[in-house]
C-alpha cells in the first residue's frame, strides 16, 4: 500500500492509474462501517484510495477538532490488511490555503436538522469532498448513509458542479446490539453505550409503527420520543429524501432522522423507508 502525504504525491500517483479508482474520504478511527465503504470499493473497483484527513472546517468551535479519535497506526493495518491501493494522510496546510474561493451549501437543506445544530458544518464538509474529489479523480466515491444529510448534499454538488465521480451510498453498519457505527462511539462509557441503544430502538419502533400502516409522522415522532426520554433529544425527524417536511411518510421516499445527547456525545442515526 502507497501511503500518500502530500497532494502533490497523491495527484503523481493517480496519473499511474489506468482503470477504475474508487475513493473512501474518512477522518480516521476506522471501524466496521468504514471496512465495508472500504470492501465496496475494492471489489468494484480496480484501485481504491482511501483518505484520513480531520478536516478542520467542519468542526464549529467547542467541537471535538482537537480531540477527534487518531487511530493512525491501527487504521493503516486496516487499510493494508483490507487491500487498499494507497492511503491519502495529508496535513491541514496541503489542504487550504489562505486566499481561496469558499463553498456554501444551499441554505434550503443545510441549516435545517444537523445544519441547524452545527451551522456552516455542510459548508466545511462541501470544501473538503470538493478537493477530495478534485484530486483523487475518483470513478466511483463511497459515503455511509448514516450522514443522510451530508450524503444529500454532497450528490447534490456533485450533479450541480458536474464533478465527473459517481457517489456511490452505503448501508448503515451496526454492533450486534444495534448501535450504528461511528468514530465517536469510543467517547461513551459502557452505560452510556446502553442508553444510546435507544436511538437504533426508536427507529425499530417507527417501522412497527409502519407495519402496522401508521404512516403519520407527528404520531410515529412521538411514540419514539417516549424511548428517547432518557437522552437529549436534539431532533427527531421525518422527511423526503430531499430532506422537505412531510406530514404522511411516503414509503420509499422518506427518511427518520434522529439526534440524540448520551453524555457529552452527540449521535446521529437513521432509517431509510
Ligand atoms: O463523513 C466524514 O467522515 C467526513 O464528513 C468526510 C466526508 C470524510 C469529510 O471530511
Amino acid at each position: 500500500m502507497k501511503i500518500l502525504q502530500t497532494t502533490e504525491e497523491l495527484i503523481n500517483y493517480r496519473k499511474t492509474l489506468k482503470q477504475d479508482t474508487g475513493f473512501v474520504p474518512t477522518m480516521g478511527a476506522l471501524h466496521q462501517g468504514h471496512i465495508s465503504l472500504i470492501k465496496t470499493s475494492i471489489s468494484n473497483n480496480q484501485n481504491t484510495i482511501v483518505s484520513i484527513f480531520v478536516n478542520p472546517t467542519q468542526f464549529l468551535e467547542g467541537e471535538d477538532f482537537t480531540t477527534y479519535p487518531n487511530r493512525y497506526q491501527a487504521d493503516l493495518k486496516i487499510c493494508e490488511l483490507a487491500g487498499v491501493d494507497a492511503l491519502f494522510i495529508p496535513n491541514i496546510d496541503d489542504i487550504y490555503f489562505k486566499n481561496e474561493p469558499s463553498i456554501i451549501a444551499p441554505m434550503k437543506q443545510s441549516y435545517i436538522l444537523e445544519g441547524e445544530r452545527r451551522p456552516k458544518h455542510f459548508d466545511g464538509v462541501l470544501q473538503v469532498v470538493l478537493k477530495l474529489l478534485n484530486l483523487t479523480k475518483a470513478t466511483n466515491a463511497y459515503f455511509g448513509k448514516k450522514d443522510a444529510q451530508q450524503l444529500f448534499l454532497i450528490q447534490n454538488m456533485v450533479k450541480t458542479l458536474f464533478i465527473d465521480t459517481n457517489i456511490v451510498p452505503c448501508e448503515i453498519i451496526r454492533d450486534e446490539n444495534g448501535l450504528a457505527l461511528s468514530s465517536r462511539n469510543t467517547y461513551l462509557s459502557d452505560a452510556e453505550k446502553q442508553k444510546a441503544l435507544n436511538i437504533s430502538k426508536s427507529l425499530k419502533i417507527a417501522s412497527k409503527e409502519m407495519i402496522k400502516g401508521e404512516l403519520n409522522v407527528e404520531v410515529i415522532k412521538e411514540k419514539m420520543s417516549e424511548i428517547l426520554s432518557e437522552l437529549q433529544i436534539e431532533y427527531i425527524e421525518i422527511t423526503n429524501r430531499k430532506f422537505e417536511k412531510i406530514e404522511k411518510i411516503i414509503l420509499k421516499d422518506s427518511i427518520v432522522l434522529v439526534a440524540a445527547k448520551v453524555g457529552t456525545t452527540r449521535l446521529i442515526d437513521n432509517m431509510w423507508v
